[in-house]
C-alpha cells in the first residue's frame, strides 16, 4: 500500500508513520508537510536512520493548500490511500487567531479532496481499486459533553475556532463522498498524550515547565475533564480504520478513563517529585469545553482495543520527556516565549497559588 500522509512531521502524524512503516514491511509512504513551528523533522529522524523504513518513506516539504505541488505529488505517486493529520492544533492559538487555521482545515482540506478524485477518476480508467480518503479529526467536533457519551450519529456542535475549523473539513469530506463517491472515513480522537508533543499541550507543557521548576497555569477552577488517549493507540486505531473500516462511516476513538485537569496535574507532579507549589490557578481559556467524553463501540468492532493503560502511559511519557531534554530544549525559541508571553503573561501576573 502507497498511502500520502499529509501532516506527517507533527506529533500523531509521525507516530503514524513510524508505527505503520514498522507493521507493514511492504508499505511505502510520502509525507507532505509544511513545517510550520509544531512540525520537526526530528520527529521522523528515527524513520530515516532506519534502512528498512527509510528506502519505503520520501518527505516533501510544502503546504496541502498548493493545488500544483499537491497534483505534482499525486502525478508521480499512484496512491492507495490519502490520511490527512494536517492541522493547526492548538484551540488557544485558534482563540488568538482564527484564520490560520481556516487554511489547512478547509482550503488545504478541498485540495486533498480534488486531488484524491482525480486519482480515483484515473484509476477508475484503469480499473484499479479507488483510493481511501481518511480525515483525522477529533472529539471537539461535539463541543462539550455535560454527561454521557458522544456516539458517531450525534450533532456536529464546535465552540471552538480550531473545533469549528475541523468540523468544516469533516463536513467537506461528506460533501465529496455524497458527491464524487469517494470512499471516505472520518476518525475522531480524543485528547492524545506521549512522546514528540509540541509543549504547547497541557501534558507536555506541564512536564517540561516542572522539570524546569516553572509554574504550572491551571485554567479556572482545573475540573474540565478529559479522556487521555496514549498516541501509540491513537496511531495504531486510525491504521486499523484505514485497512478495516466501512466506507463512509466516522469512527470514535476514545482514551482509557476521563480525569480532571487537576488529577492530571497531581499525577504529572508526583511523576517529576516537584511540589503542588508550582501550580497556579489562572484566569480560565475563553469558551472553555468543560468536558469531552465518546463511545468506542463503532471501532470496537473492528477488533481494535487499546494497548497502553494510562498511568503506564503517563508514566514512560514523562520519562521521555526527562531523556530527551534535545529534543524539546531547542522547541523553547524566540517564537515560543513571544507566544508564552500573549498566553501567560498576564495570566501568570494576576495568578493564584493552587
Ligand atoms: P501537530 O500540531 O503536532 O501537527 C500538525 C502537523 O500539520 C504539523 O507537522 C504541521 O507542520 C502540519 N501542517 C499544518 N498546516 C499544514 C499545511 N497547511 N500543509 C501541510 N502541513 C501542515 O498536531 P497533532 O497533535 O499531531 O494532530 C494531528 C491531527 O490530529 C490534527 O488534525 C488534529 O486536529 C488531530 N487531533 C489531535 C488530537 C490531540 O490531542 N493532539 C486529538 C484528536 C485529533
Ligand atoms: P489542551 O492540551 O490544550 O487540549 P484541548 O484543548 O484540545 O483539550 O488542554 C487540555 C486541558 O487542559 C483543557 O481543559 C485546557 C487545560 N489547560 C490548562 O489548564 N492549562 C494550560 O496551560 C493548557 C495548555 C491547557
Amino acid at each position: 500500500m502507497k498511502t500520502l500522509v499529509a501532516g506527517g512531521a507533527g506529533f500523531i502524524g509521525s507516530t503514524f508513520v513510524r508505527r505503520r512503516l514498522e507493521a507493514q514491511p511492504e508499505d511505502e509512504i510520502v509525507v507532505l508537510d509544511k513545517l510550520t513551528y509544531a512540525g520537526n523533522r526530528a520527529n521522523l529522524a528515527g524513520v530515516e536512520a532506519d534502512r528498512t523504513s527509510a528506502s519505503r518513506f520520501r518527505f516533501v516539504q510544502g503546504d496541502i493548500a498548493d493545488a500544483a505541488l499537491v497534483a505534482e505529488l499525486t502525478l508521480d505517486g499512484d496512491f492507495d490511500a490519502v490520511v490527512n493529520f494536517a492541522a493547526e492544533s492548538h484551540v488557544d492559538r485558534s482563540i488568538l487567531g482564527a484564520e490560520a487555521f481556516l487554511r489547512p482545515g478547509v482550503l488545504g482540506a478541498h485540495v486533498l479532496h480534488e486531488t484524491t478524485r482525480s486519482l480515483a477518476e484515473r484509476r477508475a480508467a484503469s480499473a484499479t481499486r479507488a483510493p481511501r480518503f481518511l480525515q483525522v479529526s477529533t472529539d471537539e467536533v461535539y463541543g462539550s459533553v455535560p454527561t454521557g457519551a458522544s456516539v458517531e450519529t450525534d450533532v456536529l456542535a464546535p465552540r471552538s475556532p480550531y473545533s469549528a475549523a475541523k468540523a468544516a473539513g469533516e463536513l467537506l469530506v461528506q460533501a465529496y463522498r455524497t458527491t464524487y463517491g469517494l470512499d471516505t472515513l472520518i476518525t475522531r480522537g480524543s485528547n492524545t498524550y506521549g512522546p514528540y508533543q509540541y509543549p504547547e499541550k497541557i501534558v507536555p507543557l506541564f512536564v517540561t515547565n516542572a522539570l524546569q521548576d516553572l509554574p504550572l497555569p491551571l485554567y479556572g477552577d482545573g475540573l474540565q475533564r478529559r479522556d487521555w488517549l496514549h498516541v501509540d493507540d491513537h496511531a495504531d486505531a486510525i491504521g486499523k480504520v484505514l485497512d478495516r473500516g466501512e466506507s463512509g462511516s466516522v469512527y470514535n476513538i476514545p482514551g482509557t478513563g476521563e480525569r480532571p485537569n487537576v488529577e492530571l496535574t497531581r499525577l504529572i507532579l508526583r511523576y517529576v517529585d516537584r511540589p503542588w507549589s508550582l501550580v497556579r490557578h489562572v484566569e480560565d481559556r475563553a469558551g472553555h469545553d468543560r468536558r469531552y467524553a465518546m463511545n468506542g463501540a463503532r471501532l470496537a468492532g473492528l477488533g481494535w482495543s487499546h494497548q497502553v493503560r494510562f498511568d503506564e502511559g503517563l508514566a514512560a511519557t514523562i520519562a521521555w520527556y526527562r531523556d530527551n531534554e534535545t529534543w524539546w530544549r531547542p522547541l523553547l525559541d524566540a517564537d515560543w516565549a513571544a507566544y508564552y508571553v500573549r498566553q501567560y503573561g498576564a495570566r501568570l501576573a494576576g495568578s493564584v497559588n493552587g
